[in-house]
């Protein structure tokens, strides 16, 4: 608890551009949920580097993300937005808790093998102890819930379950968070291999939508998107993955249930559908996409959010650290 409130952190790379999977699986419930708790939302840009970045493009990348958050709806003084490397304590703390992780946790991360197959000239050991500094960041603020996409369920489960560990020795010192999924943008699929989630790092720049797209780019995308011949709009994710994945996304955008989404469209073409679901995402985007170039001409304003936001997050992180290196024994400073 702080200020009589639950806590609330979550956080997104900083590689790439943001895509509705990202938006729909986490940023959307961000806002959603950042009135009912004491909020932590990092640009994770430590983590980034397991994966090789061009220093300047990273800089760009983590700076644009942190004011998506924004425009998105986030009010960055209501809620701690902040980049994770202003704040030493995650590096601190992760390497206290990389000695209470085994390698055999680490060994069945599915996330650790999808990339290390991607990246096999830079299996780093970044990389492998990737989910342990992603439970430092997590603990440090002792949060109760984490808003996630299903694809970061394991991590969260390590996270859990070096807790408990930490805790059955020392008492009870973390809190043990709870994932919290979205509805239905928990995996938003990609838009030409509906079988796999949408993500950042596809080479095909038609298999994702960006935040950042144009109206043309955004309707144009859903026109290519890959469905199936069975001319038939029904929710049905095992043998149309594609068309269910468009319902999802328009279902959650357009505030509706996909029963209603099934009676609309019933005895229409795909075509009618894809350019429904591309024009509602093109809407819901436009003001989102306004406030961000509006956020980017406000240099001064975004850099003073950028270092009040990291002095108050080290603050609290500062407090868990302190706890965490005089439980196991570290000499205490004077
Ligand atoms: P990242 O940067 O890959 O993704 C950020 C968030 O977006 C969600 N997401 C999706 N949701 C639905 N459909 C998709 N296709 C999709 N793709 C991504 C992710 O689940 C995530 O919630 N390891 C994390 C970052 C992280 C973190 C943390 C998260 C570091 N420390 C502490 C929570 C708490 C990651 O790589 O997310």
């Amino acid at each position: 608890m702080l200020d009589g409130k639950k806590i609330l952190f979550s956080g997104m790379q900083a590689t790439g551009s943001l895509h509705i999977g990202n938006y729909l699986g986490a940023l959307k419930n961000w806002v959603s949920l950042s009135n009912d708790y004491e909020c932590f939302y990092s640009v994770v840009d430590m983590h980034s580097i397991t994966i090789r970045q061009d220093p300047q493009e990273l800089r760009n990348n983590a700076r644009n993300i942190l004011m998506i958050y924004i425009a998105a709806g986030l009010d960055p003084i209501k809620n701690c937005i902040y980049y994770q490397s202003h704040v030493p304590a995650h590096a601190e703390l992760s390497w206290i808790l990389n000695c209470f992780t085994y390698m055999g946790e680490l060994n069945r991360m599915t996330q650790f093998k999808d990339k290390s197959s991607k990246h096999d000239t830079n299996i780093n050991v970044g990389l492998y102890t990737y989910p342990v500094l992603q439970a430092a960041d997590i603990l440090l603020y002792q949060a109760d819930a984490v808003p996630v996409g299903k694809d970061q369920l394991q991590h969260l489960e390590l996270c859990r379950d070096v807790a408990h560990r930490f805790n059955a020795i020392y008492g009870d010192v973390f809190t043990i968070p709870e994932p919290s999924l979205g509805k239905a943008g928990a995996k938003i699929r990609s838009l030409q291999e509906p079988t796999k989630k949408m993500s950042k790092s596809d080479e095909n720049l038609n298999a994702a939508i960006f935040l950042l797209d144009d109206r043309d780019t955004i309707i144009r995308k859903f026109k290519k998107a890959v469905t199936d011949n069975f001319a038939n709009i029904k929710y049905d994710a095992e043998n149309q993955p594609g068309i269910a994945n468009l319902m999802d996304i328009y279902a959650v955008l357009g505030e509706k249930t996909i029963a209603q989404v099934e009676s609309e469209f019933a005895g229409k073409g795909y075509g009618d559908f894809k350019l429904a679901v591309g024009e509602t995402v093109a809407d819901a985007l436009k003001p989102f996409r306004e406030r961000f170039y509006e956020l980017k001409e406000d240099k001064a304003y975004i850099d003073t959010i950028i270092k009040n936001n990291a002095e108050k997050a080290a603050y609290t992180a500062n407090k868990t650290l302190r706890k965490v290196q005089k439980k196991i024994g570290f000499p205490i400073s004077n």
